[in-house]
């Protein structure tokens, strides 16, 4: 089974819509320089909301590979809810992925595992894949329960999943230690979790759904570092966030392939 690598920039609460079109041209170019090839990895960025449009109308008119998504949805398909944002509204602007259960939606808007399960559910309905994120603090770590405790997440964001929507579907595994701390998890600490994570899809759905999943990892990722961690089998990505902001350094991360030996 050979899932095709993504590289995700979660741009978080950074960057208007002029900044927006600027960085995604300078990232289009950086990658046309290096003769990128796209199917070594699919490339998308994550930007606010308020830079979508201008997103898609940068990429649609430059004809660009780039794929684009959501940090965030509502689980309402619409109607009375101040401020929320419904998957068709992300839809019809030509997203094709959205972050549920981000560790700081989970920790600054108390999302529940269940509400996560609901928006999954929401992304898929409205035709886009969700990036299911999942992930430890550090004294869950350093008690040594980091396994139990994302697997407990997966069960529970999951619960919500029929099987043909679960193989549709992305996991990112980012320990919350490891994000924007500069502490990046060995690549074996990535590996244990996201090998777990796959074992227990495997449970759950079958082997070979468990297989078409692809499991990203998060939290520091870099040009630096990120072909030591995407040697590991179970790794299939990064979702990167600091570093996704500078373009000529995340084309870097992009073209991990480049630089594993
Ligand atoms: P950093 O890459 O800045 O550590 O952020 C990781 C992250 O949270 C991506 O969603």
């Amino acid at each position: 089974m050979t899932r095709t690598p993504l590289m995700a920039g979660n741009w978080k609460m950074n960057l208007d819509h002029l900044e927006a079109t600027a960085t995604i041209q300078r990232l289009h170019w950086a990658l046309q320089d290096a003769n990128f090839d796209y199917g070594k990895a699919e490339v998308a960025v994550l930007p606010p909301f308020t830079d979508l449009r201008s997103v898609q109308t940068v990429t649609d008119a430059d004809n660009m590979s780039i794929r684009y998504g959501a940090q965030d949805v509502s689980v309402h398909p619409d109607g009375a809810y101040t401020g929320e944002i419904s998957a068709r509204m992300l839809s019809k602007l030509g997203c094709s992925y959205v972050v549920v259960g981000h560790s700081e939606r989970r920790q600054y808007h108390g999302e529940t595992d269940q509400e996560v399960g609901e928006k999954a559910l929401a992304a898929l309905a409205g035709g886009m894949v969700p990036i299911i994120c999942v992930g430890e603090a550090l004294a869950i770590r350093k008690a040594g329960e980091h396994v139990a405790y994302t697997l407990a997440q997966i069960d529970a964001v999951f619960a919500e999943l029929a099987p043909e929507l679960a193989s549709r579907s992305v996991v990112a595994y980012e320990p919350i230690w490891a994000i924007g701390t500069g502490e990046v998890a060995t690549p074996a600490d990535a590996q244990e979790v996201c090998g777990a994570i796959r074992e227990r899809l495997a449970e759950l759905y079958g082997r070979d759904a468990a297989e078409a999943i692809r499991i990203l990892y998060g939290g520091s990722v870099k040009s630096s570092n990120v072909a030591a961690i995407m040697a590991e089998p179970d790794v299939d990505g990064g979702l990167v966030g600091g570093a996704s902001l500078d373009p000529e350094e995340f084309a870097r991360v992009c073209r991990f392939s480049e630089y594993i030996a």
